[in-house]
């Protein structure tokens, strides 16, 4: 992208950004049921802020109602990973036994910042995920969100030099999974920045402190620090919403985390997600 058509780009999207979390929210009539319309303004949300939030009128979810639900947006190709089920969609509550307990995800402890699969080699990016709330906790459980494009502006006002840096290819490394069988995943070696087809922004990015090496360089360390201070900005960017029953976040794998939580005695928090190597079809 040439420079003028870059800086027409960034006023839209700047001019567009969502100031508040209805701007995001679609009513649907189901996951089964989704009409023309509601696709369609699913499809304009994902095109301008690259996430959407449905809300279902009926709340009925399985996860073959999950994969029907993300085929409507091209999203065909799940991410068969470890702890997700044969379907690829994984059911995110509290482990109490099994390989899951090893994983914060299904935990009840907060997420730091990251965009899904930042462990997965480069020919199994994550490009979309639907997460969709069947129970919400007793307390907590809020994820902050930000689109990935509104980061890649704040980056490229502050210095282009913190773009390059993130688009090095030994950018972040994250060491190998092992367990006491031997080694589950190899170290991932990669770029934050990436770029797909039609110039999409791809980020692979986790604020975690430990089990993260970076790339040892000032740049990286600058890039690091203002990438932080936008995620950390109170007044900031970031969008903060805590899906209900019945809701769910359909996104271009956006920047996000996750509150701690407590569930309640009755009914633990439960959320389904599937993640996929497509991105979103907008066209
Ligand atoms: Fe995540």
């Amino acid at each position: 992208m040439d420079n003028v058509s870059y800086m027409q780009w960034r006023r839209q999207k700047l001019d567009d950004y969502p100031r508040n979390i209805e701007a995001l929210v679609v009513d649907i009539g189901g996951l089964n049921r989704l009409s023309a319309g509601e696709k369609d303004m699913i499809i304009d949300k994902c095109r301008r802020y690259n996430m959407a939030i449905y809300r279902c009128a009926d709340p009925a979810v399985d996860r073959a109602a999950i994969r029907a639900f993300a085929a409507n947006f091209g999203l065909n190709r799940p991410d068969y990973h470890l702890c997700a089920n044969d379907d690829g969609v994984s059911e995110l509550c509290v482990a109490s036994v099994g390989t899951r307990t090893a994983y914060v995800p299904y935990s009840n402890r907060s997420l730091s910042w990251h965009t899904d699969g930042y462990y997965n080699l480069q020919s199994r990016r994550v490009r979309a995920v639907v997460l969709h709330c069947e129970a919400d906790a007793a307390s907590g459980g809020e994820n902050a969100l930000l689109d990935t494009d509104i980061m890649y502006i704040r980056l490229r006002d502050e210095s282009p030099d913190f773009l390059t840096a993130f688009e090095h290819p030994e950018c972040m490394t994250i060491p190998a999974n092992r367990d006491s069988l031997g080694e589950i995943r190899p170290e991932v070696t990669g770029p934050v920045l990436s770029y797909g087809s039609g110039g999409s922004i791809h980020m692979r990015y986790s604020a975690r402190k430990r089990n993260i090496k970076w790339r040892e360089d000032d740049m990286t360390n600058a890039a690091r620090e203002c990438m932080s201070s936008v995620l950390g900005d109170k007044n900031g960017p970031a969008l903060h919403y805590r899906l209900k029953p019945g809701e769910g976040l359909i996104s271009n794998n956006v920047l996000h985390n996750r509150t701690a939580f407590e569930d309640g005695e009755k009914s633990p928090r439960k959320l389904y997600r599937a993640r996929f190597f497509d991105r979103i079809k907008t066209l």
